[in-house]
Formats: C-alpha cells, structure tokens, sequence
C-alpha cells in the first residue's frame, strides 16, 4: 500500500465514495467541497489517497488543527495532528486496509519531531471505529460535539506509539 497526494483527477473517486452507504453513515453532514479543495494544497494539510498495486481503497486526511483555517478544533495548542479516514467501497471493509493506512498516516504525523500526539473524533454513535481507534493505541479524552455532530475524541500520545 501506499498513500498518495490527492488532486482533481479524483474528483469522481471521492464523490462515488461519498455516496456509499457506510461512509455516509460515518459523516452524515458534511460536505467536503472536493471541486475546490482538491485544487487547494495549504500548508496545514495531507489529503492523501491509499492505493494498493494502483488500486483506490481509501481516502486519508491530515490536518494541523491549531493552523487549518476554519478552526474546526478550537483552540487548540502546536504539535498536534488530526486524521479523518475511510474506505471507498464497502467491499473493502474489515480486511486490514484502515489499519494500515493508519500505519503509514501516523508514521507521516510521528516523522515531524514537534508533533506530540495525534487526535480523531469518529462520531460517538460509530463504535466500530472506537474499537478500530482503540486498537491502533488511540485513548478516549471527551465525548465533544462538533457543529451538530456528537463525537468522541480520541489521542494518541507519540511515546504510546513508539512503544
Ligand atoms: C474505520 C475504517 C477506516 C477502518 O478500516 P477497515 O479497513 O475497515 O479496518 P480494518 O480491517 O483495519 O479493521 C477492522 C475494524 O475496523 C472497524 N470498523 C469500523 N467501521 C467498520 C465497518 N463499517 N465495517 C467493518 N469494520 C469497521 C472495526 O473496529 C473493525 O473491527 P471489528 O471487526 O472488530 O469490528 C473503515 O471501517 C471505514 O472506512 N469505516 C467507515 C468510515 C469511518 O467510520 N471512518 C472513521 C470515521 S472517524
């Protein structure tokens, strides 16, 4: 697997992924703008997609949430890392390729040696990805709601995932 920078030859991708029945459920509100972000590439920001033998599966972002511009963390301190993730099709669920994906986003977030710990907010109601979280070393720190989205956060401290 590897992840590649995302750009406006995925347009159509992101869209059919955004339609799938089990990304919607995971993110039911938003509205990722791909026509204009995806010509945008802004210091704070990876929006990387994960290929396998040149095959899409999925779709990973990271952002640098005290710089991202709309402030969707709140205030928040430097050398901190935030992740969105998800598979594309349904069919590539539960077969480890998250995890991996997450393997390799974490290594990018961890290689930055100012970067302390990184966070994610899957939606309280997504327990699966709790579990997913969990499992990778993430901890839980606040059930917090984001716009209209109740969400749990998870942290995952970088001496945690050297160990
Ligand atoms: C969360 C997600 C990225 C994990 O990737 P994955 O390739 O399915 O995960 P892996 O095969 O590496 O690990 C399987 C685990 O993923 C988690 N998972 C979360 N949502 C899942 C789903 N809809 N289907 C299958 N597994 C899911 C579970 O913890 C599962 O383990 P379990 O079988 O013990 O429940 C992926 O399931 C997904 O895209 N889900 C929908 C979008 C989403 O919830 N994104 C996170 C929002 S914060």
């Amino acid at each position: 697997m590897i992840l590649r920078a995302a750009g406006p030859s995925d347009l159509a991708l992101l869209r059919h992924w955004d339609a799938q029945p089990h990304v919607i459920a995971s993110d039911p509100d938003d509205d990722w703008n791909w026509e204009v972000e995806l010509h945008r590439d802004p210091p704070w920001r990876e929006q990387l997609v994960a290929e396998i033998d040149t095959r899409p599966v999925g779709f990973i972002q990271i952002i640098d949430p005290a710089l991202e511009d709309s402030h969707y963390w709140g205030d928040v301190p430097t050398g901190l890392r935030a992740i969105d993730i998800w598979i594309g099709e349904a069919g590539d669920l539960g077969q480890g390729h998250g995890t991996r994906m997450m393997q390799l986003a974490l290594a990018r977030c961890f290689a930055d040696a100012g970067v302390e710990a990184v966070l994610v907010d899957p939606l309280a109601s997504n327990v699966r990805a709790h579990r997913f979280y969990r499992r990778l070393g993430f901890e839980f720190v606040e059930r917090r709601r984001f716009n209209d989205d109740d969400c749990h956060v998870y942290r995952l401290e970088r001496g945690r995932w050297e160990a």
